[in-house]
C-alpha cells in the first residue's frame, strides 16, 4: 500500500506554482463534445480525474491526444455513443457533466449516477429540473442510471432553487446549442463557472452573465474548435497557503488570480498572518504569532468548502477557541476522526466544529478519507513534530498535481513509500 510519510515541523520556504483548476477542467473536457472540431485544452493539471474524464470521453468515440503532461488536444468531430459505461462514471463526480454536454451533442443522453467525494446526500434535482425546464425529459431507473430525452430541447428561463456549481454548469452545456434564449437566476459564480463559460464563448458560444447571478445564454448552431488554457486552481493555491501558514513559513504561491483568492487570503489576513498580493502571485508569511478565528463556508465569493479541511488543520495550530461552520454541505466534517489522531481538540456537533487549538500535536497514522480530507491530513504533518503516515492515496491523487515534489521544493520532508 501506499503511503505519505511526513516528518513536520519545517517553515515552508520558498515558491509553489499553481497547476490548472480541477474542477474547471472537468468540466471542460465534457464541454469539448459539443464542438465538433479539434480543441487544445493548455494547463490541464496532470492528475488522476482527467486521466478518468478522458478515459469517458474516449469511450464516447473522442479522440484524445496528450502533446505534453499539460496539453491535450481533442478532437470529437466523430462519436460513436451517447451511452456513458456504468464503471467509469462511479469513478467521479463529474461524470455528471456528460448529460448536459450529451443532451447538446445527441439530443439524448444515458448516465449513470456519478461517484466521487462522499459528503452525504449529493442529489442532483437541480440538475434534472434545468434539464426538463429546457424540454427534456428524464427518467432515473433503480440503479440510479439517467435517461433524458432531449428531442425537444429549447432555450427557456430557469430558477435554481439552491445554488450549484454542477447544476449550474450542467445546464449551461444543454443549453449552449439549444435554439432560442436561457436566462438562469440563483447560479453559482464559482471561477471554475466563468472558465466553462469563457471556454464555450471562445468556440462560438454566445453566453453572458457568467460569475454574477443571471446567466444569459443565446443558442448558437454550432462551436468550432480552438485553442484554451485553463485557469489556476484556487482550492490548490489555498491549500499551499494553509500549509505554509501552519508552518509558520514564509513563501510565494505563483500562478494564480489573486481575486479569486480574495475570500481566503482574507481569513489568514484576520488572523495575523501577512499576505502581500502581486500580479500573478501573493507571499504568504507569518512573522508573529495567530490569532483564533471563526469561519462559515458558503457559494464563491464565500470562503470555499473546499478548504474548510484545510483551515481547520491550520486552526488547530492556533491558540484559542475558533468556531467553523459548513454551509455548503451536510456532512463534511468526517475527516475530523483522522485529525484528533495528532492531538488535536476538535468538537464537531452537525454542520458545527469548535477547535480548541494550540495542544501539542505528534505525528500519527491517519487516512484521506477523501480529497481535501487528504489535504488536511498533509497539512497537520507538516506544521507537527514526528512522523505521520498518510495512506489511502488515490483520493489526493484525484485533484493534486505532484504534490510531493511542490511540498518537497519548499523545505518539507515528505515522500511516497511503497508499504
Ligand atoms: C462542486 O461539487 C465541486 N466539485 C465540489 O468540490 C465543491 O465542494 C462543490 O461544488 C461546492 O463548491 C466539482 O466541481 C467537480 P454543488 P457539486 O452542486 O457541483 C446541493 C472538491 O473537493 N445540491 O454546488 O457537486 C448539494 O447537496 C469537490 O474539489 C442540491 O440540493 O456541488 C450541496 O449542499 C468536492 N441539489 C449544495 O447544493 C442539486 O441538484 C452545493 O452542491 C445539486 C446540489
Amino acid at each position: 500500500m501506499e503511503k505519505l510519510v511526513i516528518r513536520g515541523g519545517k517553515p515552508l520556504k520558498g515558491e509553489v506554482s499553481i497547476s490548472g483548476a480541477k474542477n474547471a477542467v472537468v468540466a471542460i473536457i465534457p464541454a469539448v463534445l459539443l464542438v465538433k472540431g479539434k480543441c487544445r485544452i493548455e494547463n490541464v493539471p496532470d492528475i488522476s480525474d482527467v486521466e478518468s474524464i478522458l478515459t469517458m470521453i474516449k469511450y464516447l468515440g473522442a479522440k484524445v491526444d496528450r502533446i505534453d503532461l499539460n496539453t491535450v488536444d481533442i478532437d470529437c468531430t466523430t462519436l460513436d455513443t451517447h451511452i456513458v459505461d456504468k464503471e467509469l462514471a462511479a469513478k467521479m463526480r463529474a461524470s455528471y457533466y456528460l448529460m448536459g454536454a450529451l443532451i447538446g451533442r445527441f439530443g439524448k443522453a444515458v448516465v449513470p449516477s456519478p461517484g466521487g467525494c462522499n459528503f452525504g446526500v449529493r442529489p442532483i434535482d437541480q440538475h434534472i429540473k434545468g434539464f426538463e425546464r429546457l424540454g427534456c425529459v428524464t427518467k432515473c431507473d433503480d440503479e440510479g442510471v439517467v435517461s433524458i430525452d432531449a428531442s425537444g430541447l429549447r432555450g427557456n428561463d430557469i430558477f435554481f432553487d439552491v445554488v450549484s456549481v454542477g447544476a449550474t454548469i450542467n445546464v449551461i452545456l444543454a443549453a449552449a446549442l439549444a435554439p432560442g434564449k436561457t436566462v438562469l437566476e440563483n447560479v453559482a459564480k464559482e471561477p471554475h463557472v466563468v472558465d466553462l463559460a469563457n471556454f464555450l464563448n471562445s468556440m462560438g458560444a454566445n453566453i453572458r452573465g457568467a460569475g454574477t447571478d443571471v446567466i444569459k445564454i443565446e443558442g448558437v448552431p454550432e462551436l468550432h474548435g480552438g485553442v484554451y488554457s485553463i485557469i489556476p486552481d484556487q482550492i490548490e493555491a489555498g491549500t499551499y497557503m494553509s500549509a505554509i501558514v501552519a508552518t509558520g513559513g514564509d513563501a510565494i504561491v505563483k500562478n494564480i488570480i489573486p481575486k479569486h483568492m480574495d475570500p481566503i487570503s482574507a481569513k489568514f489576513v484576520e488572523m495575523g498572518a501577512v499576505v502581500e498580493e502581486y500580479d500573478d502571485s501573493l507571499r504568504i508569511a507569518v512573522e508573529t504569532p495567530l490569532s483564533h478565528i471563526n469561519v462559515k463556508t458558503l457559494p464563491y465569493p464565500g470562503f470555499p468548502t473546499d478548504l474548510q479541511p484545510q483551515m481547520v488543520a491550520v486552526l488547530t495550530t492556533v491558540e484559542g477557541t475558533s468556531n467553523v461552520v459548513e454551509g455548503v454541505w451536510d456532512s463534511r466534517f468526517q475527516y475530523v476522526e483522522q485529525l484528533k489522531k495528532f492531538g488535536t481538540d476538535i468538537e464537531v456537533d452537525g454542520k458545527h466544529a469548535v477547535i480548541n487549538g494550540g495542544t501539542p500535536l505528534t505525528g500519527a497514522e491517519v487516512e484521506a478519507t477523501d480529497l481535501r480530507a487528504g489535504a488536511s491530513m498533509i497539512i497537520a504533518a507538516l506544521a507537527c513534530e514526528g512522523v505521520t503516515k498518510v495512506s489511502n492515496l488515490r483520493h489526493i491523487d484525484r485533484g493534486y498535481e505532484h504534490i510531493v515534489e511542490k511540498l518537497s521544493a519548499m523545505g518539507a520532508d515528505i515522500e511516497r513509500i511503497d508499504e
